[in-house]
């Protein structure tokens, strides 16, 4: 027979029919007649009740449906007596596809997101992480429905580079070089001419600067991949590897940026509301009573439009009234993620768009203003989360990008290739990157962002 799945046979049940569905085994009580399993195939965080009449079935295959046992079921489809679900599966045949021993470590319920970690291989199964994996698939697919039908195309950046974009400093090098026997230039620096490559590469941090590229060709582009991070941060808010979305917009300017940056995160959180009721619901109930309401208030609030001087004179304000900062509070200060939510939770109650920062605190390509002081930065800061979103309008202008690039001294032998575009027909462009996890964090509620992707990577970690 067919298998159904289950979100199919809630959805509209057909009593009377008789259907097969396939899953794992949630739970199982009941008494000397009869049983109930619950039995889950990840299509929805709810389950479908099976009621087995004991009488009717072998011992041998009864002791083998334990809890994470994966079962077919065959059976009568019919409206459910007990609360809590309108339908129910009244086997008449079940097979074991595959038994599960007593060493199975999801047992029991309410485990701790931290022993959850160590069984990453397992943890999807669990209510909890179903209903975040199935809300990052959605989060996947609003973004590409809101760029495609704004006419922006999907864009592949490289993600082995020669160049580092944000100029930090914290890539992952990649090389087939026998690292027990370097070969050493005469002045002791590594020689990467017979590395794979020929020169020293790395893994990206970002897609921006091929997206620009892109941008001045295509007119609008995102990019949409995974990115890595060197930095040794261990919080809840940073991963080494990470999935980035950035957009990149021929003749936007500041405007239209923090314009495209606030349509797109209503537009996604509108869609997690829309498609992901019932995970959403689960999560609200379970993990974060607040979530639902947060996620409502972001879609009909506007965001603030704050610049980084106002932001600073905000806080030194809010310093003099008694209001306590662990880091320093002075004009050209990078600011703390205790500061971003200051302005976001305690003074404004919204999300904020942060625009106009200290040039030195921000990369070489922002827009340079004309105090000299500032660039054309913006950063999204939200509740909970911080900064969800980093963007800029780009400099355009040849000279000006060089004489910045040449006060940092960023090694530009690599990078002719990004000047052409300000050589060849340069225009006025702008983009942004959302932190994919950042934004799931926000949607989903979870309290550390090693719980949104599958399998992260973090300082010291990364096994499975
Ligand atoms: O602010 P960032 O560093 O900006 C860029 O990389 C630009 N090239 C983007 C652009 O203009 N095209 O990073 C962008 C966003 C941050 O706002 C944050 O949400 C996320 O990426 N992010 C991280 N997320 C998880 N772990 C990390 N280590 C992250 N670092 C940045
Ligand atoms: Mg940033």
């Amino acid at each position: 027979m067919k298998r159904t799945k289950i979100i199919d046979l809630l959805k509209t049940p057909a009593f009377g029919t008789v259907v097969n569905v396939k899953g794992w085994v949630r739970t199982r009580r009941g008494n000397k007649t009869v049983n109930f399993i619950a039995l889950n195939d990840g299509s929805t965080i709810n389950n479908i009740q099976i009621v087995v009449d004991l009488a009717k079935f072998d011992e041998n295959l009864l002791k083998d449906i334990t809890t994470g046992a994966c079962l077919s079921v065959d059976g009568e489809l019919v409206e459910s007596v007990g609360s809590g679900q309108a339908a129910e599966i009244q086997a008449q045949q079940i097979e074991v596809l595959g038994t599960c021993d007593n060493t199975y470590p999801l047992q029991k319920k309410g485990h701790s997101m931290e022993f959850l970690r160590e069984v990453a291989h397992l943890r999807p199964r669990t209510n909890t992480f179903g209903a975040v994996f199935r809300i990052r698939h959605h989060m996947a697919m609003a973004i590409h429905t809101f760029f495609h039908e704004k006419g922006f195309y999907y864009f592949h950046a490289p993600l082995i580079t020669a160049s580092d974009c944000e100029g930090a400093g914290q890539m992952f090098q990649v090389t087939t070089m026998n690292l027990y026997d370097l070969k050493k230039k005469e002045d002791g620096s590594i020689d990467y001419s017979d590395d794979f490559f020929g020169r020293q590469t790395s893994l990206t941090v970002s897609g921006q600067l091929e997206g620009e590229l892109a941008a001045t060709a295509l007119g609008a582009i995102y990019t949409f991949g995974p990115t890595f991070r060197a930095e040794n941060s261990n919080t809840p808010r940073h991963l080494a590897e990470f999935w980035m979305i950035e957009p990149e917009m021929a003749f936007y300017d500041l405007d239209d940026l923090t314009e495209l940056e606030e349509e797109f995160i209503k537009y996604c959180v509108r869609w997690a509301l829309d498609n992901c009721a019932d995970d959403l619901a689960f999560l609200n109930k379970m993990v974060d009573p607040g979530l639902l309401e947060r996620l409502q208030s972001v879609v009909n609030t506007d965001f603030v439009r704050l610049s980084y001087t106002e932001g600073i004179r905000i806080l030194e304000e809010a310093q003099k009234n008694g209001r306590k900062f662990e880091f320093p509070i002075y004009w050209g200060c990078d600011l703390a993620s205790e500061h971003e939510r200051y302005l976001v939770e305690e003074h404004f109650r919204r999300p904020v768009i942060m625009t106009d920062y200290p040039k030195e605190i921000k990369a070489f390509y922002m827009k340079q203003n004309a105090d000299g002081k500032t660039v054309q930065g913006t950063d999204v800061l939200f509740p909970q989360i911080g900064e969800i979103i980093g963007g800029s309008v780009r400099e355009e202008n040849y000279d000006k990008l060089m004489a910045r690039i040449d006060e940092l001294h960023i090694p530009m032998k690599d990078m002719w290739w990004y000047l052409d575009t300000r050589r060849y027909g340069t225009c006025p462009h702008a983009g942004f990157g959302l932190g994919f996890e950042r934004l799931l964090l926000f949607v989903t509620g979870m309290q550390n962002i090693r719980d949104v992707i599958p399998f992260p990577r973090t300082p010291g970690q990364a096994a499975f």
